[in-house]
């Protein structure tokens, strides 16, 4: 039964409980859309009618319309693509655990991120070149977030200046993502400019120190068309040079030290990306960093390390509720959100889903992604008895012997 006929609810409940009613009758209704106009003006192939059901059909879309070259650097992986693919398959191992007979008429699945309020704990993953799938590419990002009240991490390889990102979403949460630059210099403005215009917090991405072996864009020789670029980085690209991509000024002397220099120039909280073992977890601690997003790159950067869901426990365990921890990488249903909340992460992050999304409609897209994992991850507490966030604990899962 519905909670919103029972006066007795505090108003905040049931104006939460409402919009997420509200949003799951319109996925209802747009589970069957037909494509833009300027999308079939633009010669793209998809014109059936599809059903949107779930994030895969997203994913099929993108597939079905974008260039093959594209589509192959979105969706690669590093070497054999065998962390891409087991970041997703790992949550198939993990068993839930419900309870039952909890009053679940008021379920409220707002959280806290440094702070700040999100309305359900999914957020944007930082990825490059967001106007390979859309014309505006992170302008319409950002509004997406934005209205959907959760945090988008902008990259730093954005091909859209950060001006007009920030301008298209104004009041909208953002943290904004770095590749420390060899240009020291630049790194320096680039941060500043990111305070200046707003961002919340600094990511640090530390799983980068060079560009993964991605088998696909080799073949393809992936370089960007000639109409898109990164707005903030200018980077030449040599004829020669292994990556046609614009990725050759990330910087590979960073090290521990780095983060002191950091702090200097900043009063934005730093969250290292790209954290996977226990060691690494306690330096971020002993460096007085304030957050740790568990992720492999999505499986870009180095094969067969562990999937995130698989680190992540290790990295919880040391970190022991000092500082918050997030987890990016292979989060495609409601039910692998609250599989690695309960095994301690805060929030998690959406990296290709998000491209797939703005590829279908732009920001509308984004938005149906996101509302429709909100619908899932909703559905995953009301089944496992969790009405609030802060429920959601470890004994809701149980590892699967097969
Ligand atoms: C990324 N990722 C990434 N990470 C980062 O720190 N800076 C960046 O610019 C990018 N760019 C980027 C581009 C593309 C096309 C992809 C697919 C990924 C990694 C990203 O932040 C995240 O770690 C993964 O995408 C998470 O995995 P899923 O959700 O894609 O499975």
């Amino acid at each position: 039964m519905s909670g919103l006929g029972n006066p007795q609810l505090p108003t905040q409940f049931r104006s939460e409980l409402a919009s997420v009613l509200l949003e799951e009758s319109k996925l209802c209704l747009n589970t069957t859309a037909s494509f833009p106009l300027q999308k079939q003006e633009s010669g793209l192939r998809s014109f059936q009618k599809m059903a949107f059901t779930c994030l895969a059909d997203f994913q099929a879309f993108a597939k079905d319309n974008l260039p093959k070259p594209t589509w192959e650097f979105i969706e690669g992986g590093a070497d054999e693509c065998i962390i891409r693919d087991e970041n997703i398959s790992a949550y198939k191992k993990i068993r839930l655990h419900p309870h039952v007979l909890r009053d679940m008429s008021v379920v409220d699945t707002r959280t806290t991120i440094q702070g700040s309020e999100i309305s359900f704990p999914v957020c944007i993953a930082p990825t490059g070149f967001h106007c390979l799938c859309w014309p505006d590419g992170e302008q319409s990002t950002a509004k997406a977030a934005e209205a959907m009240n959760i945090c988008y991490v902008t990259s730093t390889f954005s091909t859209c200046f950060f001006e007009d990102i920030v301008a298209s979403a104004p009041n909208g949460l953002r943290w904004f993502q770095l590749y420390v630059q060899r240009d020291r210099k630049i790194t320096k403005e680039l941060i500043q400019k990111a305070e200046t215009l707003g961002y919340k917090a600094l990511v640090l991405t530390v799983d980068t120190p060079a560009v993964g072996n991605r088998l696909q864009d080799n073949r393809n020789r992936f370089s960007l068309p000639a109409s898109i670029s990164t707005k903030s980085v200018h980077v030449p690209i040599e004829e020669n040079a292994e990556s046609l991509l614009p990725v050759s000024n990330i910087d590979p002397s960073i090290s521990w030290k780095d983060i002191a220099w950091l702090k200097s120039i900043t009063q934005m909280p730093i969250i290292l990306k790209g954290i996977l073992t226990r060691e690494d977890a306690e330096l971020a601690i002993s460096h007085n960093v304030q957050g740790i997003l568990v992720s492999n790159h999505g499986g870009r950067q180095l094969d067969t390390v562990p999937a995130t869901i698989d680190a992540l426990t290790e990295v919880v365990n040391a970190v022991q509720g000092r500082i918050e921890v997030y987890l990016d990488g292979g989060i495609r249903t409601g039910t692998d959100v609250l599989k690695a909340l309960a095994l301690g992460a805060r929030c998690v992050f959406l990296g290709r889903p998000i491209l797939w999304g703005l590829t279908y409609k732009g920001e509308e897209g984004v938005r149906q992604v996101l509302n429709l994992l909100k619908k899932e991850f909703y559905r995953s507490m009301v089944f496992t008895g969790c009405r609030s966030v802060s429920e959601i604990s470890q004994d809701l899962v149980q590892f699967s012997r097969l």
